[in-house]
């Protein structure tokens, strides 16, 4: 068993760290007090090859591995989960998709352009009454020559409000339920698709997640992901890639929380020394060491078992689970190691704490992370 990371994985360990202290610290807390879209680093993100980190260089991408994503996803997170989020969805949910389903054509027109940062892309699935039961689908597309015709409404798309290209899943055969789902490359300049709103959230105030409306929209069949009635297994698919980005996410997180803590508890003095030095902070430390490293075996290995061409769902499923428990506890036991400071937002654990909360919601909730390892374990 080899733990040593590659050349190139060290090396955009690196850049993605530089990029998050010099690009994205500066402004993360100001970012997030007024929810300001980060326009100016994704384009940055973009040239330096984030946006499509494991797309091949052919279709646009930096033509790297899953695991020198979720690297990329974790320095960037460790620094701000906003732009972690916005990130992870254009690579995983919607590159990785495109790469994986989509013709020649829509890799060389739709693909290339997002993976090179030169488009942003959004992934919608879920809707006001399909959260974790995602195959209820209520937003139709139907046939009229070579065109569909979509209605609805979409919720929480991340990126949506920003985005050039969105996949988006919706009903063509109701009668087919789960099987009667079909996936779109949906082009949000066309007429029909609108952003309602933005919302008003707790954490990743940066990245914004939009209900976005549908109002017979025309989309052309050469525009359709995958075959007629793929669209969930498309989805899950897409999914199951997706949690390890978000795990990365939230590993980031953990990390970023636990070094303010750390560096807080050398400095801060009580009783007449350091904290770090009162066993109640130092097992504290310990433990948090202790639940990341356990984070990040998980999250690489679920990337490596992706990179080799294994079942890797469960294994993905564990590791957003993981890792996402281990930043909401982490970020909370910051605050605490901070005490009244930690409820400040002059120190930085305050949003860890706001943003560590999404990774045990999106993606998949805890408990549907349970649901899916329970199920492959018993097969
Ligand atoms: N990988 C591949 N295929 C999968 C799969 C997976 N993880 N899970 C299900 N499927 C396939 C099944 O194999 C089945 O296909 P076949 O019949 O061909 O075998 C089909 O999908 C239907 O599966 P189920 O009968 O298991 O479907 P279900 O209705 O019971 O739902 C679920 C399964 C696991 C609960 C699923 O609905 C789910 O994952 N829910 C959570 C949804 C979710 O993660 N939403 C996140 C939205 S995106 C987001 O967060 C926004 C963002 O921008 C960040």
């Amino acid at each position: 068993m080899d733990f040593q990371l590659t050349e190139d994985q060290e090396f955009i360990r690196k850049a993605a760290r530089e990029f998050a202290e010099k690009e994205c610290r500066p402004t993360a807390a100001e970012r997030d007090e007024h929810k300001t879209f980060p326009h100016e680093i994704v384009k940055k993100m973009g040239e330096l090859g984030f946006m499509g980190v494991a797309i091949p260089e052919q279709y646009g991408g930096a033509g790297l591995d899953y695991v020198s994503y979720a690297i990329m996803i974790e320095e960037l997170s460790r620094v701000d989960a906003s732009i972690g989020v916005i990130a992870s969805v254009n690579n995983s949910l919607v590159c990785a998709g495109i790469e994986k389903f989509g013709t020649e054509e829509q890799k060389q027109e739709i693909l290339a352009p997002l993976a090179s940062g030169a488009r942003l892309g959004a992934f919608s699935l879920s809707e006001p009454g399909a959260g974790s039961d995602a195959a209820a689908q209520k937003t139709t597309a139907v046939a009229d020559g070579d065109y569909f015709i979509i209605n609805g409404t979409k919720n929480w798309v991340t990126n949506g409000s920003e985005a050039d290209t969105i996949l988006l899943m919706a009903m063509t055969d109701p009668d087919k339920g789960v099987k009667g789902i079909t996936a779109f490359l949906i082009d949000t300049a066309d007429a029909g698709c609108s952003v309602l709103k933005v919302e008003d959230k707790l954490g990743i105030r940066s990245a914004h997640s939009a209900q976005m409306s549908y109002d017979n929209y025309r989309v052309h069949k050469s525009r359709m992901l995958g075959a007629p009635g793929q669209g969930f297994k498309i989805a899950m698919t897409i999914l199951n890639g997706g949690r390890i980005g978000i795990a990365s996410q939230a590993l980031g997180i953990a990390q970023g929380a636990y070094e303010a803590a750390l560096e807080y508890a050398k400095i801060r003095e009580q009783f007449g020394q350091a904290i770090i030095n009162f066993e109640a902070v130092g097992f504290t430390l310990a433990d948090m060491a202790t639940r990341i490293k356990a984070a990040r075996l998980l999250t690489y290995n679920a990337a490596w078992m992706k990179d080799s061409g294994q079942n890797y769902i469960a294994a993905a499923s564990m590791a957003k689970l993981f890792a996402s428990e281990t930043a909401m506890w982490t970020a909370t036991k910051a605050i605490q190691v901070h005490g009244s400071n930690g409820y400040s937002k002059e120190y930085p654990v305050e949003r860890y704490f706001r943003d560590a909360k999404i990774t045990e919601i999106y993606e998949g909730t805890s408990e549907i992370q349970r649901l899916v390892i329970s199920r492959e374990i018993a097969r």
